[in-house]
């Protein structure tokens, strides 16, 4: 079915070249569309719901991409855009960025964020469970909920700690640190889940495990070093920083001193 857009401002044209690929185990390849009557406020990816209804119009396979919650908080929406991780605009996922970012006529490359540890689904869709599994090896605390939960007012934390912890907590996994580095490092993502944790006493029990397990599972998930670039921080969304991989630093090597 056409979708119409209502109260259209300044139609605008694009040329798209976006990376087609069948399945996991297909060669993909780039191929061209072009894309028109787009409204500069639309996001990103209204601008490709446009493209996918014109392709159902022609009897075409629409292209594949991962959303979820268009509102920059479930991280799915990742795209290589022009060859960054979630296009040109800072602290902005590929969700809330607007065609207004661009000029009328642009030719636009779409790809999907390319690591080892991220294969290809389909199209532009990756599969980025090798983040859970990062996740399920130590991106937990331990509380007891079988009656005897405590009222978390009753643990008094300094605001400033509060404040440092919700700031790492607002990574949304999307990637993009992983997609902007040279070597492919999870670094800055493992580094904020790491850091969540280690400002809040709820977190200091299994605090040592913890950053042992989760660094393992990045290493074993294939995911390259840091080399300290800061090509993580400039494309995070969520505008995480080196600083949090220097406190993951430290927590790892208390923890390997620990034994
Ligand atoms: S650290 Fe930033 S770029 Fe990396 S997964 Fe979290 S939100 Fe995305
Ligand atoms: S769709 Fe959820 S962050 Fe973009």
């Amino acid at each position: 079915m056409k979708i119409h857009w209502e109260n259209k401002i300044n139609d605008m044209k694009f040329t798209l070249k976006i990376w087609r690929q069948k399945n996991a185990d297909s060669k993909g390849e780039i191929k061209t569309y072009l894309v028109e009557g787009i409204e500069r406020n639309m996001s990103f990816l209204e601008m490709l719901d446009v493209l996918n209804s014109d392709l159902i119009d022609k009897n075409e396979e629409p292209v594949e991409f991962d959303h979820d919650c268009r509102e920059g908080i479930c991280g799915t929406c990742s795209l290589q855009i022009n060859g960054r991780a979630h296009g040109p605009q800072r602290l902005t996922t590929t969700c809330q960025l607007h065609m207004r970012s661009f000029n009328d006529g642009d030719t636009i490359i779409i790809e999907p964020f390319r690591a080892n540890a991220f294969p290809v689904i389909k199209d532009l869709v990756i599969d980025r469970s090798s983040f859970d599994r990062i996740q399920q090896a130590g991106g937990y605390v331990s509380v007891n909920t079988s009656g005897n939960t405590i009222d978390a007012n009753t643990i008094p934390i300094n605001h400033d700690d509060a404040e440092e912890a919700f700031n790492n907590a607002t990574c949304i996994g999307c990637g993009a640190c992983v997609a902007a580095c040279v070597n492919a490092s999870a670094v800055l993502f493992v580094s904020a889940k790491v850091s969540q944790f280690s400002f809040l006493p709820q977190g200091k029990i299994e605090a040592t495990e913890r950053v042992i397990k989760m660094v393992g599972q990045m290493d074993a998930e294939g995911f390259g070093s840091c080399s300290s670039t800061g090509a993580c921080e400039v494309e995070c969304p969520a505008g995480i920083t080196l600083v949090s991989i220097a406190r993951m630093n430290r927590e790892y090597l208390k923890a390997k001193l620990k034994g």
